[in-house]
């Protein structure tokens, strides 16, 4: 039976997107069986980053206007996951009804190990409604007041609700240092454990323009080796680095 984690945030555009493709490649390269969603109703953008076209397929908009059948709209995308896309026409949204998504995802549950589900900014109705498909909330935020202040409120909305908060990732972290807050300031803000810091790289930008997880296109990044920590992190296994023969030998004349 799957876990099913929702990423979420209050601000947009801090890397919920960009987090669920990177996962649900790695998570599926170690071996789990990944659905990855796209529950941004109104947003609607995983196929982007991934490079399948939302267009002529069968979507999560089609599911929840009970149209078909879920596994009718789940593809398998050539990096080893299976992918639930959305819509990207404005009449995709038409009758489309948001409270059917925890339904719609517990059917599937079984058939997986992980359910990673890419949600809509805020608090609004398509957020809340990923939220309560899910059993855990993976929060993101960049390393801003603003941004945390915002993420605050998910805490306080998954508090209320008995959620468990998986940890949180600050993405978009500029010259391994936080712009006006720590890590710590973080933690203590939110009261729960930064789990990865992801930089912000060019890297990022470029594997998303080449519709691909940047840990698949630039493995030897900062990034997609964070991607990778953090997907180890989540499912609770060890991280081992896989050093480049440089480093092997400057490891190699430390010791002496
Ligand atoms: N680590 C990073 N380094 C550099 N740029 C990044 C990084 N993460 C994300 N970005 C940039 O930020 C943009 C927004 O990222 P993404 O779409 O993942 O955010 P989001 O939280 O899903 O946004 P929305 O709230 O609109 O759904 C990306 O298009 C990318 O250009
Ligand atoms: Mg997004």
């Amino acid at each position: 039976m799957a876990r099913v984690i929702c990423v979420a945030s209050v601000k947009g555009g801090v890397g919920k997107t960009t987090t669920v493709s990177n996962l649900s490649s790695i998570m599926s390269k170690m071996g789990y069986k990944v659905l990855a969603v796209d529950a941004n109703i109104t947003g609607a953008n995983l196929g982007l980053h991934l490079g399948t076209s939302s267009r002529n397929i069968l979507t999560i908009h089609d599911v929840l206007k009970g149209s078909v059948d879920i596994t009718e709209a789940i593809y398998k995308h050539d990096l080893g996951f299976h992918v639930l896309l959305g819509g990207i026409y404005l009449n995709d949204l038409d009758n489309v009804k948001l409270g059917m998504l925890k339904q719609k995802i517990d059917s599937v549950k079984k058939e997986y190990d992980l359910v990673l589900i890419d949600c809509a900014a805020g608090l609004g109705d398509e957020a809340l409604n990923a939220i309560k498909a899910s059993d855990e909330l993976l929060l993101v935020t960049t390393p801003d007041l603003p941004s945390v202040a915002d993420a605050y409120k998910l805490v306080e909305y998954a508090e209320n609700n008995w959620i468990p908060i998986s940890g949180i990732v600050v993405n978009k972290e500029e010259n391994q240092k936080f712009k006006d807050i720590t890590v710590n300031d973080v933690e203590e803000i939110l009261g729960k454990k930064v789990l990865e810091i992801i930089p912000k790289e060019k890297f990022v930008e470029y594997s998303i323009n080449l519709k691909k997880p940047v840990a698949n296109l630039y493995p030897k990044s900062r990034s997609g080796e964070s991607f990778r920590k953090l997907a180890h992190t989540l499912i609770g296994k060890e991280y081992y680095r896989n050093e480049s023969f440089l480093e092997k030998l400057l490891s190699f004349f430390k010791k002496y």
